[in-house]
């Protein structure tokens, strides 16, 4: 089998490209190794940047995007019995964000994939891209039982921060640049509407708790944790509890978490990594398979839709003229952004979580930081640029 363009990985990123070079009308081929299921269903982040809502509409995944998508115009800091609302239209001009799950946008771009897009194989599991440097890369992979090779003008590595796609680039010109955390997060999804119709990010002693939602009458919060925490050691109550302490809502009886049953829980490790360059002659990467961040700032998705559009344009321009430039451009282009989304995310994760082994002299800096963003409009709309993403070009 042969394809122009092979993608490796069914997430965001490896569906979103699909559906571009679709509508640019080049053919590409997907394949995932997990199932449909498994892919509609893994919970991930939900907040959409305008860029990449607009994108969404464009490739015609929007429908139901603007019909159950959430915009928000601001989020909350809670900080030393604080409430600062960042106001973002405001301090942006004019940008918002949307709460739309991950899952959701999966869901739909999976859908229009299977109505009208090109070869979408679930249960394939890609071994080993090979031929980076020859006009004629490979791709092996298992499926239905067979070992199978595709090979395509160019490969697309898809694949998440665990795929394969990554070692085609040789060690020798790979550079990966990591920092752990020493902390992670709790989620819960509760069949519970949202106490407040934004979401709240909350730094306190306890450790950092999180607010959001992924619809009028699903939340989803975040604690922080240790490293190695067990979801068993966190019964519903204890969960419920601990958000209430540090959420501090319960001075506000109008504002205090509601209740409801929980239907996921689960514990997240925070990275944050870059793989460079993002690309190895006919080979690509893009999404977390180039980049992991930590969740605090929302950027990981976003991060992924705006590695394929940039992507998408590329191969568009090459198909129209011949001209490899922009494709030649990507991984500068790209890692601009990354690494500007890298910093956003490090620093609202530094800021707002509780370093176990952090001095007095640490947290002192945090709270200047928060009385800063509070207090400076300044400081507030470099936080607001961030959050509601910056233009694909930066
Ligand atoms: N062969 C085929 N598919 C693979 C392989 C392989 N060897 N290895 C991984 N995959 C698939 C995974 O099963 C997954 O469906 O690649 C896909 C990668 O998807 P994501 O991890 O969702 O990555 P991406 O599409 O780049 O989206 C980034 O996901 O982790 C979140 O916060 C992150 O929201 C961001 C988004
Ligand atoms: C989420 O709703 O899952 C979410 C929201 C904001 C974040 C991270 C995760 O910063």
């Amino acid at each position: 089998m042969h394809t122009t363009v092979g993608i490796i990985g069914a997430g965001p990123s490896g569906l979103l490209l699909a559906r571009l070079l679709h509508q640019a009308g080049i053919d590409s081929v997907v394949l995932e190794s997990r199932d449909r299921s498994y892919v509609e269903r893994r919970q991930r982040a939900g907040i959409l940047e305008q860029a990449t809502v607009d994108a969404l509409r464009a490739a015609g995944a929007g429908a139901r995007l603007d019909a159950e998508g959430l915009p928000h115009d601001g989020i909350e800091l809670r900080h030393d019995g604080r409430a600062t609302r960042i106001d973002f239209p405001a301090l942006t001009g004019g940008r918002r964000v949307w709460v739309y799950a991950q899952t959701e946008v999966v869901k739909d771009l999976v859908a229009l994939q299977l109505a009208e897009g090109g070869p979408l194989h679930f249960e394939a599991e890609v071994t080993a891209v090979e031929g980076a440097d020859t006009d004629r890369p490979r791709v092996h992979y298992r499926h239905e039982g067979r070992e199978k090779t595709l090979t395509c003008d160019y490969v697309v590595g898809c694949d998440g921060y665990h795929g394969v796609t990554r070692h085609a680039v040789p060690e020798s010109e790979r550079r990966t640049f990591e920092r752990t955390y020493p902390y992670s997060w709790l989620g819960i999804l509760a069949e519970a509407p949202p106490a407040y119709d934004e979401l709240i990010y909350a730094h306190s002693e306890r450790g950092f708790a999180l607010a959001s939602m992924r619809s009028p009458s699903v939340s989803r919060l975040y604690l922080q944790v240790p490293n190695g925490t067990d979801p068993a050691d966190w019964p519903d109550e204890r969960v419920w509890d601990e958000l209430d302490a540090r959420l501090a809502l319960t001075a506000d009886p109008g504002r205090r978490l509601i209740r409801g049953p929980v239907t996921q829980k689960s514990v997240l490790p925070m990275r944050s990594s870059v793989t460079e360059p993002m690309r190895h002659g006919r080979v690509f990467l893009a999404g977390d398979a180039a980049h992991i961040v930590p969740p605090t700032g929302a950027k990981g998705l976003n991060l992924a839709a705006a590695d394929v559009i940039v992507l998408a344009r590329a191969f568009a321009h090459h198909a129209k003229t011949g001209s490899t430039e922009l494709l030649d451009g990507y991984s500068d282009t790209c890692l601009r952004r990354v690494w500007r989304a890298e910093h956003f995310s490090y620093a609202m994760t530094t800021t707002l979580h509780t370093d176990p082994a952090q001095s007095p002299f640490d947290t002192r800096l945090q709270q200047s930081q928060l009385d800063r963003i509070a207090t400076s409009p300044h400081a507030a709309a470099e936080l607001a640029e961030n959050y509601t993403g910056l233009p694909l070009d930066v």
